[in-house]
């Protein structure tokens, strides 16, 4: 048996490796507190579950979906889009709901790149949108997001020989892993460029919903001709807490969301029409659990920031996102930090690297931990830097 070697090129998924390691300590009889990954803790809002139960019980949704989703799925994101962005949208060719946003990002790549052509994707970014690219045949380009552009890419940076191979470029605000946003006008920048170098756009959005101290995230549809040269990726699972139920869309260019809905019909048949009712309840329901789980979110936001930066680790605090984005302490590479973490003290964080090159020097803490682990957690982290302080004055560390 041989495997292709586009299965050489693929990293195991960051996320396992670290289930991994934290399975290992746990086996060993030690308890772990994970600030690992981004699975809202909340569980989905009982009126979205209530439908879903509803939705369940009817045998017409036993059957088999439509790859293109329900037309009052399709609606009601058009008019959720509506009123959350003041962006018109058409039900029909404008919107394509996913098996998750995850599920489009990676076979979008399958739309655009053809062996040997590039994408242009972040670095540190979410994975998938390189490993896509490679699943396609193509070369990810990297755009490096530094603190000293605020995480935007240089899009002055990108080499002329580049644009020209490029064929779609990548980007993600609120941004996962560095907690950056971005507003209209590097939006409206971004559109210029797709039409100079005739680039498709994709944005993922799937954080808009989680933002903090009254901060509303822009849409990349507001952008003056964003619906030209692009799409934009969004998710159920961040907002709304249903990560588990697999469901997210993605909306803008009709001749895009065409292209992928092709590649969908051969590859699936659908989200299950039980998840499309409990979505389309999502998004026309009570909106009000956002708002509330947004405060609980920022206030863990602002004692895990405190938390770091009184023992040494500097960290800003983000205005959306789900995400802390902390420097490691000097004379740690993030993976030694995130070790020392889990071994010294039990605490996961996620190692920067794992996110792109660029993502050496920090670490990625996640929000989604309830109260208990949250307290249990900070206390950990002190006590790490007292144990290191410790070890300091003995001169072991230097
Ligand atoms: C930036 C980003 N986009 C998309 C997703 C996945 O969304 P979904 O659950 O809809 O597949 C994630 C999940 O962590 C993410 O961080």
């Amino acid at each position: 048996m041989r495997l292709a070697k586009r299965i050489e090129k693929l990293p195991p998924y960051l996320f396992v490796e670290i289930s991994r390691k934290i399975a290992e300590k746990r086996a060993k009889g030690g308890e772990v507190v994970s600030f690992g990954i981004g699975d809202p803790d909340f569980p989905t809002p009982s009126h979205i579950i209530e439908r879903l139960r509803q939705a369940a019980k009817d045998p017409a949704n036993h059957r088999y979906p439509e790859t293109i989703g329900l037309p009052e799925l399709r609606q009601a994101i058009a008019g959720w889009y509506k009123r959350r962005f003041g962006v018109s949208l058409d039900a029909d060719k404008e919107v394509l709901p996913l098996i998750g946003a995850k599920e489009g990002i990676v076979h979008i790549a399958l739309c655009f790149i053809d062996p040997g052509d590039i994408a242009l994707v972040p670095d540190p970014a979410y994975p998938p949108y390189s490993m896509g690219t490679v699943l396609a045949g193509g070369r990810p380009y990297y755009m490096p997001l530094t603190e000293k552009n605020n995480f935007l890419p240089d899009l002055e940076a990108i080499p002329a020989d580049v644009l020209k191979q490029a064929r779609l470029l990548w980007i993600n605000y609120p941004n996962n892993p560095t907690g950056a946003v971005a507003n209209l006008s590097f939006f409206n920048r971004v559109v210029g460029l797709a039409r100079q170098h005739d680039i498709a756009i994709c944005h993922d959005a799937a954080y808009t919903e989680v933002s903090f101290d009254g901060y509303q995230p822009a849409s990349f549809m507001q952008a003056e001709g964003a619906k030209e040269i692009g799409v934009e990726f969004h998710s159920l699972s961040k907002g709304y807490n249903m990560t588990g139920w697999r469901i997210g869309m993605v909306v803008g260019n009709a001749g895009i969301i065409d292209a992928l809905g092709r590649v969908k019909s051969n590859l699936d048949s659908g989200i299950p029409q039980a998840i499309q009712y409990a979505a389309i309840e999502a998004l026309t329901g009570p909106q009000n659990s956002i708002r509330e789980q947004n405060a609980k979110y920022q206030r863990r936001r602002d004692l895990v920031v405190d938390k770091l930066n009184s023992i040494g680790v500097e960290a800003r605090l983000p205005k959306a996102g789900l995400y802390v984005w902390a420097k490691v302490p000097s004379g740690y590479t993030s993976m030694d930090f995130t070790n020392d973490l889990l071994e010294q003290v039990g605490v996961v964080v996620t190692p920067g690297i794992g996110y792109g090159k660029n993502g050496e020097g920090y670490v990625r803490l996640s929000l989604t931990i309830a109260d208990a682990g949250l307290v249990k957690g900070l206390s950990r982290l002190a006590e790490w830097r007292n144990r290191r302080a410790g070890i300091k004055k003995k001169g072991h560390l230097t």
